[in-house]
């Protein structure tokens, strides 16, 4: 085959060019992945398949993602009917029946109040829209001055501008000069000296939740839009919130009139049991920030819910002027729509929204066994969410360890997921009992003989 731009350049097969490919890989060991690659061509229900046909586990949901499980057929199904049918359409000044239908089955399952809905690309475009809409609601009301944002450290918001410069991982921000001016952030809640090798909620550090007077008292109230926190924040290495911590954020969001914002672009769609993270916790914020599991992931689409009172300071000025000046080209895509209606069948028709209400304390059980293994220094869980932290190894760069595990993992037919030295497991809700006991196997496996 040749290169149409440049007939002399023939293209070899991926195979042969790996270790120099075109392929620039996201959030990736690009030179150490392409002299070893860990190749997928497969999938199916609980399992990942390698082109030479070896069955991996998939222990992490891809990326917290398809939690109904791998090419479900009702979704797959939409998907195909629905590219011959309609392909593209815009969803500025124009519409198409799915993207209004999703719309309200999604009103049927938000946390009461939160009934109105943006539709994005992915959970960074959820971040950074969510952050433009508080800072023009604000605006909108005659408070044009609150325009701070503020994060939390270890937090994850995506890769936009806005969601790395209210994140809170070093490694993601330093590449980044400035970022977006007028950020803060408030403290994060890990704290292992007290809380180590809790089950569930930690029972200490509500009072963390204090640090945003520090920051009211730094910038005022006055001028501080926002307040973004991930309700489990999983993308540091699952840091679960201690208990009385997300009530206590919401009393002082309330007090001095800032918006919270939940995060759940991994907490969502069932993860802790409840649709919504926020459901779960009973804690209600102002906008929520969604993607992955909204279409199981098979087309790219994200969203964000919004309380009517925000939706509605926008519908204030003249009705020939548009009160959003702010949407994606693909926007409300009638692919990812038919997807994500197709994925909210299949949640329903198998109850996975609250699955893991039967499976939390098995799977609590489970990993916790894994305590007293070799490097094993913390075990956290809450929902079908685990992690277990390992010590670092001296002198090497933090992480070596949790990725010669990730590798070994594969090796033995698990998939899992690695944040620093924390193995991080979140699999599909659609998982057995049985298949719990197959990845910890793997997991338990792979510690014993870890160095
Ligand atoms: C809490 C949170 N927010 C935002 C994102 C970014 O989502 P995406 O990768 O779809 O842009 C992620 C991704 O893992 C996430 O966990």
């Amino acid at each position: 085959m040749n290169d149409r731009a440049n007939p002399q350049v023939a293209v070899p097969a991926p195979s042969q060019v790996l270790e120099d490919s075109a392929f620039l890989m996201p959030f990736s060991m690009n030179r150490q992945f392409k002299k070893a690659p860990r190749m997928i061509a497969r999938a199916e229900g609980m399992y990942y398949y390698t082109p030479e046909g070896q069955r991996l586990i998939d222990g992490t949901s891809g990326l917290w993602c398809v939690n109904a499980g791998h090419c479900r057929p009702k979704i797959v199904a939409a998907v195909q009917k629905q590219v011959a049918t309609l392909d593209f359409s815009p969803t500025f000044q124009l519409g198409h029946p799915l993207v209004f239908e999703f719309a309200e089955r999604l009103r049927a399952l938000a946390p009461k109040g939160l009934g109105r809905v943006f539709f994005t690309n992915s959970g960074s475009e959820s971040v950074d829209t969510a952050l433009k809409l508080a800072i023009a609601y604000h605006r909108a009301r005659g408070e044009g001055q609150r325009i701070r944002l503020i994060g939390r450290e270890r937090g994850y918001h995506g890769v936009n501008f806005g969601g790395t410069a209210v994140g809170g991982i070093v490694g993601n921000r330093k590449l980044f000069g400035a970022l977006v001016t007028g950020v803060d952030h408030i403290r994060h809640t890990h704290d292992m000296a007290r809380n180590a090798f809790s089950r569930g909620q930690p029972e200490h550090g509500a009072e963390l939740a204090d640090d945003l007077e520090r920051l009211v008292g730094l910038h005022d109230a006055s001028t501080i839009a926002a307040v973004i926190v991930e309700p489990v924040a999983c993308s540091t290495g699952v840091l679960v919130p201690p208990k009385g911590y997300l009530e206590r954020l919401r009393a002082i969001c309330d007090k001095h009139g800032i918006l919270l914002i939940f995060d759940e672009v991994i907490t969502a769609w069932g993860r802790l049991g409840q649709p919504f993270g926020s459901q779960y916790f009973g804690v209600t914020p102002d906008l929520i920030t969604a993607a992955k599991g909204i279409t199981n992931a098979t087309v790219p689409m994200g969203a964000v819910f919004m309380k009517d009172s925000v939706y509605e300071a926008f519908m204030t000025g003249p009705e020939r002027s548009v009160e959003m000046p702010h949407g994606y080209t693909y926007s409300g895509h009638p692919l990812a729509c038919a997807a994500g209606i197709a994925t909210l069948d299949t949640y329903a028709e198998e109850g996975l929204l609250t699955r893991v209400g039967e499976l939390a304390h098995y799977w609590q059980e489970k990993a916790h066994a894994l305590k007293g293994l070799p490097n094993v220094v913390d075990i956290r869980n809450i929902g079908l969410i685990a992690a277990i932290e390992l010590a670092s190894r001296p002198g090497e760069p933090l992480g070596s360890r949790a990725l010669d595990a990730h590798i070994r993992a594969f090796g033995k037919g698990a998939y899992i997921r690695v944040a620093g030295e924390v193995i991080a497991l979140a699999p599909p809700l659609i998982i057995e009992k049985a298949q719990i006991d197959e990845l910890f196997q793997i997991v338990r496996d792979v510690l014993s003989e870890l160095a």
